[in-house]
């Protein structure tokens, strides 16, 4: 939730400086105490920590791509996400029945709208007990999830970390075992455990995730589930860790852990406030020092028994995050509102944990409290479209808000819009696939590519996919046009291909944006790889690729395609992958295979070529020594887009 002075669900004591010779450098304060930070108009920027040791990592850059880079070396890099997981989510709370969920996934495909995943949110679990399912009102769900693994989807469900202690004896096991093996966070005598109130019935204990054996258990718990409701990954809530009161029963204790010299300007002052008390004992030590890393502790042990339980290449979703998790977890903002100016906010989130090494994000899709609006909506979808986590999530009691229930014209508009990233979703991997190797971010502020432009650095209403596509959503009500800055480049309408005139660089220019559009562009110089889209990433995975070469003022352009089967563990580090890396420069495009280990490329053809900023119409085009043309050579006559189709070509 984004307010003044209210904690945060992670803590990243890192911060990005642009100096004024366009130099960059970045600072980590590697401390995990609670903290706040201020910044001056000097321009300064104090960290207060009420804890830990002052460790502090200087980054020298001297791009911001390069500072990026060399946190996440430091810290970690971002871990690969499966293919799956770029497609379009779509959850709630409080579904409330198996048969709403059904209802819900029947009008998204009577729409043909792309949607790989489907969520569960507690509401699937029995009375909110970690490990059950509803077997009244969620009747049939495994067998419903097999069903839409057959139709190529897949399945994430919410694990939350707490378990009651209140169920009758004998018939809650994880809660059992884990009394048995000593694994919760104790009171501040290190032997009890902390008993709070949370979703459960009854009350609540709370896994110590620094303890080793803690692990253990999560794992074996997380792995034997999986024969029960066979998920594909595991969304993890409530990790700040929350509990509903202030402080576990019966309260915090009078002393200077619970009540320091000097608190952060945190919602009510208080450390324990949501949350347990500060003198909890942790495996690690008190909570004072170790509240901030619930989140993150509980993460490398998820992404293990994800791993463990599908055999895949691990999802997990972690509300908490602390530098570092990016390695095994991506992160959706929290609870947002249906509001406006939230979807303007998730822009700055979005750019902010790509810094943090967490690329994998997004914000709920048309906002978790409030009831959305149709024109709200709508443009969220728009702009949720280019989140690298897109997924449309909702509230408890809030009216529906998938792509499929506002009717026809929404649904058409989220479809189109939705085809354009499925279009896409080759560039968007293979910009992961940079980041996880390489550690750039994914979605990148301007000024991560035109750095000595001084009127970049303040944009946060616009953003790129790594260096080359340009997204500038509608963020206001009724607004049919854009207020669009184009930094000195080429750039080309994404929908027409028409080159942006040169008079616009430099410039805020209004772009139109009716109802039905997001405007987008991409950036002369880069050639993208593209897949003709399908309602699932299973069937465009199959389907024929393409690219987009975009040139720059020189006629040159170049770009990468990574591909591989798209869910296993480690396909990077055991070579099973194709990489290609393509150059265009004096009217001719040379592929140079740099990686050819993935044999499922062999049955895969390019069949569209686009490219843009041709100045005058080719007399013919080779491809492979053959000479095209007629109906298959496509030459726009404003003289920029030259498409070539039905051509096909394999990966030799
Ligand atoms: C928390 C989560 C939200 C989830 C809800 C119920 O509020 O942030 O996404 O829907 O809990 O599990």
């Amino acid at each position: 939730m984004f307010q003044t002075f209210a904690n945060l669900y992670g803590v990243h004591p890192f911060y990005m400086c642009i100096e004024s010779d366009s130099n960059t450098h970045g600072i980590l304060l590697l401390n995990s105490n609670a903290q706040d930070i201020t910044l001056s108009p000097n321009p300064s920027l104090t960290f207060r920590t009420i804890g830990g040791i002052l460790d502090f990592y200087v980054f020298l850059g001297p791009t911001p791509e390069n500072v990026v880079q060399q946190y996440t070396e430091a810290i970690g890099r971002p871990h690969f996400p499966s293919y799956w997981s770029l497609g379009f989510q779509l959850s709630r709370y409080g579904y409330g029945s198996l048969d709403v969920v059904k209802k819900t996934v029947d009008r998204m495909r009577q729409y043909g709208i792309p949607y790989d995943v489907q969520y569960g949110d507690i509401d699937y679990m029995e009375r909110r007990l970690d490990f059950t399912y509803d077997k009244e009102n969620y009747a049939g769900l495994p067998e419903y999830i097999q069903q839409l693994k057959k139709d190529g989807m897949h399945y994430v469900i919410i694990l939350d970390p707490f378990l009651s202690k209140d169920e009758a004896p004998g018939t809650y096991r994880s809660y059992e075992l884990g009394q048995e093996m000593g694994i919760w966070v104790n009171n501040s005598d290190g032997v009890t455990p902390a008993v709070g109130k949370v979703w459960p019935p009854g009350d609540s204990v709370f896994p110590d995730y620094t303890n080793p054996r803690t692990a253990d258990w999560w794992i074996q718990m997380c792995v034997e589930f999986k024969t029960v409701l066979d998920y594909d990954g595991l969304w993890i809530d409530m990790n700040e860790p929350a509990n509903f009161g202030t402080g576990q029963y019966p309260g915090c204790a009078l002393n200077d852990l619970n009540y320091p010299p000097y608190v952060p300007r945190i919602t009510d002052y208080s450390l324990a406030q949501k949350t347990l008390c500060p003198d909890s004992k942790t495996y690690l030590g008190d909570h004072y020092n170790t509240h901030s890393l619930f989140g993150w502790s509980q993460t490398p042990p998820t992404f293990t028994a994800v791993q463990k339980a599908t055999g895949k290449r691990a999802f997990v979703l972690s509300r908490s995050t602390f530098v570092g998790s990016g390695k095994y977890a991506g992160h959706w903002l929290g609870d947002n509102f249906s509001r406006w100016k939230d979807m303007h906010m998730s822009i700055i989130g979005m750019l902010e944990f790509n810094l943090f090494g967490i690329p994998y994000i997004g914000a709920d899709i048309c906002g978790f409290l409030l009831d959305t609006t149709y024109e709200l909506c709508l443009r969220w979808m728009q702009l949720g479209s280019f989140y690298p986590f897109s997924r449309n999530h909702n509230g408890e009691g809030q009216t529906e808000q998938d792509p499929a229930v506002f009717g026809a014209e929404f649904a058409e508009i989220s479809r189109s819009t939705l085809l354009i990233r499925y279009t896409l979703l080759p560039y968007l991997y293979t910009l992961f696939f940079d980041s996880h190797v390489h550690g750039n971010t994914v979605v990148r502020g301007l000024m991560h590519e035109f750095t000595s432009d001084h009127q970049t650095h303040g944009i946060d209403t616009a953003f790129l996919w790594g260096p080359a596509f340009m997204i500038t959503p509608v963020l206001q009500e009724g607004a049919r046009s854009v207020e669009v800055y184009f930094p000195e480049a080429s750039w080309f309408d994404y929908y027409t291909g028409d080159e942006v005139p040169a008079s616009w660089h430099r410039k805020y220019v209004s772009v139109d944006a009716p109802l039905d559009k997001i405007p987008l562009f991409l950036r002369g110089g880069y050639i993208l790889p593209t897949q003709a889209p399908a309602t699932t990433t299973t069937r465009s995975r199959l389907n024929p690729f393409g690219l987009i070469i975009a040139l720059d003022e020189r006629g040159e352009a170049s770009g990468s395609l990574f591909w591989d089967d798209g869910d296993s563990i480690d396909s990077i580090e055991k070579e099973v992958y194709f990489l290609a890396k393509y150059t265009f420069s004096e009217g001719q495009m040379r592929t140079n295979i740099v990686k050819n280990g993935y044999r499922g490329v062999d049955s895969l053809i390019y069949n569209t070529v686009q490219v843009l900023g041709v100045t005058s119409r080719p007399n013919a085009i080779v491809l492979n020594g053959n000479v095209i043309h007629g109906k298959d050579l496509q030459y726009q006559e404003n003289g920029v887009r030259v498409v070539l189709t039905n051509y096909e070509n394999d990966f030799s």
